[in-house]
């Protein structure tokens, strides 16, 4: 007789059935494994809440030879009454690992081939094949988890932001470039020849326009494209928790944003984060920790030992100094005892971010130093170093002599380097900072201009104001951003929001006026009807599930992620284009890449 999918409809789900003992259920999933043991086949049949044993015995179910045809990943739908497992079989590892459904009746809803990997949780084959097979991989539990978490997120985020009078507005896809400092990804225009459209690399723009126009509190959860290099943390289209507030201080929407960020984790993980957040500047992050993202799980602060090296007989350090630059190092504690082969290690971080070596003083015993520098070193330096470090017998001093920024991103990645290395980094933390005070802009060699730290739509510090044309790099701008575990998971800002400001800003940045008129005339028309004072944040959110999922690539909380070279391994996207697409948006191709 033929079988009828409304016969097999799914009553419970798999971690239900602890409850259930001694009822008949039906379930549907798909095959973990199957194993014939003494005449009994066990399939562990597993949906989205989890595992559990299913018993075909020749006595009791009347489906035993179709039993025996099931492979892992087959689709079954299964009846049978919910027993509790026999002493002594039990498996408390798993949530269902006390019972287990002794099958009826069962049926195929699908068969499936041997698929290319197991679907497990600890996986060591490769991503590419995985990616290519994501519909599978994405079986895997902890990608579920993953998920789910994101989903959760989301849900909280909106709620949080519509409790506080946020709307949810969504802005074009289809659009201009929004200058974000990567590449756009350009849309040709079928109905408009030779012309295109720019995907949003945020919703910058419009966010503004929206305050411009009104709605006081807006939000999206906004979908984002950059063509730009690709890392673990970055993809070219992600997604941004996006919001603007008129009439509010860079303080409000700090406020708000810690609010959210304790609520988020006390919802999504149950867990209670203190709030306020510390606040470090610009300047003394790089100082201290040689990074804006600092990781601030764990101390090993960079110090400045410039002091101590004013009249030293030290030729790289006499040279760094004279010449503008520093001697900066840090304390790598009970770490005297480093082989010749942990030194070279740590003297390759430093110089793969161009320092010309790495000074090192191994505190072996009381007055008993291993170093290099020993011959060089004066009693009184080593005194003032062991001073300064607050060094202790059996400690490591490491020294960098180099201009200020090569010494900064040298001593920033041996920390993190030394972090891991030592075992400090508590995985458990959730490390929340706010870097403030940056500046304005920075001068790019490359182009040969000025260029906006954040965008061109930050608001500069009042008090700074008188110093756009005549000196800009000492322009501080009014933004602010959130960094968590070491990780940027946000940047936001006071937007200007008068029109001749703006002006000055763009004119700062080498903008033309015929160029400003095109490509920001509509905003800064906007500015003169009457634009509210405005700011607001984004933060990534990809980089928020990552965190808080503790994955280290934003791949694992993406359903269908892109590569390295953005390649989406499972539709093969990019692909190339028919010649008649190509002529209905005006395109000609080289003739060797055509098609
Ligand atoms: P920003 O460019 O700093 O600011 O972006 C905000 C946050 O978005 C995340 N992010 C990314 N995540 C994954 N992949 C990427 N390629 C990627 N690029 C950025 C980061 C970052 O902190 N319009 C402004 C915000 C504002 O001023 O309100 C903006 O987009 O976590």
């Amino acid at each position: 007789m033929a079988q009828r999918q409304e016969d097999w409809q799914r009553t419970h789900m798999a971690d239900e059935l602890p409850l259930l003992v001694g009822q008949e259920v039906i379930l549907n999933g798909w095959v973990q494994r199957r194993r014939d043991h003494g005449g009994l086949i066990f399939v562990d049949l597993r949906d989205r809440s989890g595992l559990v044993q299913v018993v075909f015995s020749p006595d009791t179910a009347v489906c035993f030879t179709l039993a025996e045809k099931i492979r892992s990943e087959y689709v079954l739908a299964v009846k049978g009454y919910v027993c509790q497992r026999p002493a002594g079989t039990e498996n408390p590892r798993l949530k269902t690992g006390f019972i287990e459904l002794e099958a009826k009746d069962a049926w195929i809803l699908n068969t499936a081939k041997t698929p290319p990997f197991y679907i497990e949780d600890n996986t060591t084959v490769d991503e590419t094949v995985r990616l290519k097979y994501r519909h599978l991989d994405l079986r895997r539990p902890k990608l579920q988890q993953n998920l789910a978490i994101r989903h959760r997120l989301a849900q909280a985020v909106r709620n949080f932001l519509t409790r506080h009078g946020f709307l949810e507005v969504e802005t074009p896809i289809l659009t201009l470039s929004t200058p974000e400092g990567a590449r756009d990804f350009l849309v040709p225009s079928r109905l408009n020849p030779g012309k295109f459209y720019a995907l949003p690399q945020s919703p910058q723009l419009f966010k503004q326009l929206l305050m411009a126009s009104g709605l006081e509190r807006y939000f999206q959860l906004a979908r984002c494209f950059r063509d730009e290099d690709l890392r673990a943390d970055r993809q070219p289209e992600f997604t941004q928790i996006d919001l603007e507030m008129s009439f509010v201080t860079a303080q409000d929407v700090r406020v708000l944003v810690e609010e959210m960020m304790v609520t988020l984790a006390q919802e999504v993980l149950g867990r209670n984060i203190p709030a306020p957040f510390p606040t470090i500047t610009y300047r003394d992050a790089i100082a201290r920790y040689g990074s804006d993202k600092p990781d601030l799980r764990f101390g090993l602060p960079i110090v400045d030992a410039g002091g101590v090296f004013v009249d030293t007989n030290i030729r790289v350090f006499q040279q760094a100094l004279k010449q503008n630059g520093c001697v900066r190092g840090l304390k790598a504690p009970g770490c005297a005892g480093f082989s010749r082969r942990e030194i070279d290690e740590l003297t390759e971080v430093v110089t793969q971010l161009g320092a010309k070596g790495l000074a090192w003083i191994a505190l072996e015993q009381e007055n008993k130093v291993r170093s290099p520098l020993a011959k060089v070193l004066t009693d009184q330096e080593l005194a003032d170093l062991v001073n300064l470090f607050a060094a202790r017998e059996g400690d490591l001093l490491l020294l960098v002599a180099a201009d200020e920024h090569t010494a900064a991103m040298a001593l920033g990645q041996l920390r993190l380097y030394l972090g891991h290395k030592l075992d400090l980094i508590d995985e458990n933390s959730m490390a929340f900072a706010w870097i403030t005070q940056f500046p304005l802009f920075e001068w790019d060699d490359e182009r040969g201009r000025y260029v906006a730290v954040h965008h061109p739509f930050t608001s500069p510090v009042e008090e700074d104001l008188e110093y756009l044309e005549t000196d800009p790099a000492k322009v501080r701008a009014k933004a602010y951003d959130l960094v968590l575990n070491g990780v940027e998971i946000g940047g936001g800002s006071i937007r200007i929001h008068r029109r001749e400001i703006q002006e000055r800003v763009f004119e700062a940045l080498g903008f033309s006026s015929t160029e400003t008129e095109q490509k920001f005339g509509f905003l800064l028309a906007a500015f003169e009807y009457g634009t509210p004072p405005h700011g607001g944040i984004a933060l990534g959110f990809d980089r928020l599930v990552m965190l808080f999922a503790r994955t280290n690539s934003i791949r694992d909380v993406i359903a269908f992620p892109k590569t390295a070279s953005g390649a989406c391994l499972l539709t093969g996207a990019p692909g190339s284009a028919e010649p008649k697409q190509l002529a209905e948006v005006n395109l000609i191709l080289p003739s060797d890449q055509g098609s």
